[in-house]
């Protein structure tokens, strides 16, 4: 699978994509019923500058929330730039360095315009001391008086840092939390992620299926990255593609069916040689009158009923579901010869070679010589009767 923008940051540790208002808007109107009475926590999130505390503190009567709870991470580099934070502490100059918690469960209409908006927000912010109080680490996610707080929450949402995602994730499925996080479509082949999938116990959310969504980044990302833009104010933002929503939280739309139209026919689905599927290269090409297992691409998640198919597995280059036994010599791009060998890959699926629709082959059967395909990225799946 490319590299997008998320994977890079997950290397370089740049974990700082700040989500927009409007983005977690969209997601979360899918969700409205499920937050009345409850305690929301947002664990990676600056009540300063996370669109996620500002959402839930605008729209937390509309919601009829129990409790909102952020905590603040002491690592993030746009800490407290938007707002001051004004703490009796012996040294206010240093407010950066301070890792705390806002609670609350009560907001008023502050300014008295008959609506909870972002000057309520800042007015709550500024004025309501008893809802900010130090934490006495750091702000970790994993910390003991995080997951504390994680254990008094009945929903947990955010942006986690991305490097962190699996042990992020690890941590809500180990303390049985309902979540609606923001990641990178990749995060879906992790071993954690995919096993969640697979059990239908996470799926993918309501209002991202495709292209790239703006994020906010610190002031000192490199300006060099590709679609990165500066607005009015300075603030600088990044375009990054693969970025889905992953939720248990149930909604609607997940659970209409597929329509599908095209027949099954022998020539255009070819079988793998290492797993008893069919290969589909298209979602929509879903053949309708199929009952076999059937490979498909990661992004069928976007689609995917779990009352109208199964998932068997995962077939992804390194996933442990399966291997090919076989020894391939691995071809140039003209096909030729390279040296170089492969054994026992995991999670790749082969398919034969086939020069009407394939123009070189990019690996050899070392025993028999027979030439082949693979194809690196596909969900096994089944109709369900
Ligand atoms: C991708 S950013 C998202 C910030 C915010 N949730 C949003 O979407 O606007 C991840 C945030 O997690 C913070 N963070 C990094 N490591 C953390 C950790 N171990 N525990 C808690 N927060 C962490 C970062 O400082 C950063 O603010």
């Amino acid at each position: 699978m490319a590299r997008n923008d998320l994977a890079k940051a997950k290397d370089a540790k740049k974990d700082e994509f700040y989500t927009q208002l409007a983005d977690i808007e969209k997601e979360l109107r899918h969700y409205t019923e499920h937050f009345r009475g409850k305690v929301v926590f947002c664990n990676c999130d600056d009540p300063y500058e996370s669109n996620f505390f500002k959402y839930f503190a605008m729209n937390f009567n509309h919601l009829g929330l129990k409790r909102l709870i952020a905590t603040c991470y002491n690592g993030s580099p746009v800490q407290g730039n938007e707002l001051l934070l004004q703490f009796d502490t012996d040294n206010p100059e240093e407010p950066k360095k301070i890792a705390y918690k806002i609670e609350i469960s009560e907001v008023h209409d502050a300014n008295g315009d008959g609506a909870i908006d972002l000057a309520d927000v800042r007015y709550l912010l500024q004025n309501d001391k008893n809802a900010i109080s130090i934490l006495k680490g750091n702000g970790d996610f994993r910390s003991e008086e995080c997951i504390e707080l994680l254990k008094e929450a009945d929903i947990v949402v955010t942006n986690p840092p991305f490097s962190l995602f699996r042990e992020y994730l690890s941590q809500l499925d180990e303390y049985g939390k309902h979540f609606i996080i923001i990641g990178n479509v990749n995060a879906i082949s992790y071993k954690e992620s995919f096993r969640l999938i697979k059990e239908d116990k996470m799926w993918l959310g309501a209002s991202i299926h495709s292209g790239d969504r703006e994020f906010q980044v610190p002031e000192g990302y490199p300006l060099n990255a590709a679609g990165c833009r500066v607005d009015e104010h300075g603030r600088k933002f990044i375009r990054v593609k693969g970025v889905r929503w992953f939720t248990n939280l149930d909604y609607k739309e997940r659970h209409e069916d597929l329509i599908l139209y095209k027949s099954y026919n022998p020539e255009e689905y070819p079988k793998y040689d290492n797993y008893d599927a069919i290969n589909i290269d298209k979602t929509a090409d879903i053949p309708c009158d199929y009952d076999g297992a059937m490979g498909v691409p990661i992004t069928f998640l976007d689609k995917y009923n779990p009352e109208q198919f199964e998932i068997e597995a995962l077939g992804i280059v390194g996933s442990c579901n399966f291997t090919c036994m076989k020894k391939m010599e691995i071809l140039d791009k003209e096909g030729k010869s390279t040296g170089k060998f492969t054994i026992n890959a995991k999670g790749t699926l082969y398919r034969k070679f086939n020069p009407k629709v394939d123009k070189v082959p990019a690996f050899k059967d070392v025993q028999t010589g027979e030439l082949y395909q693979s194809i690196y990225a596909r969900v096994i799946i089944r109709k369900k009767q």
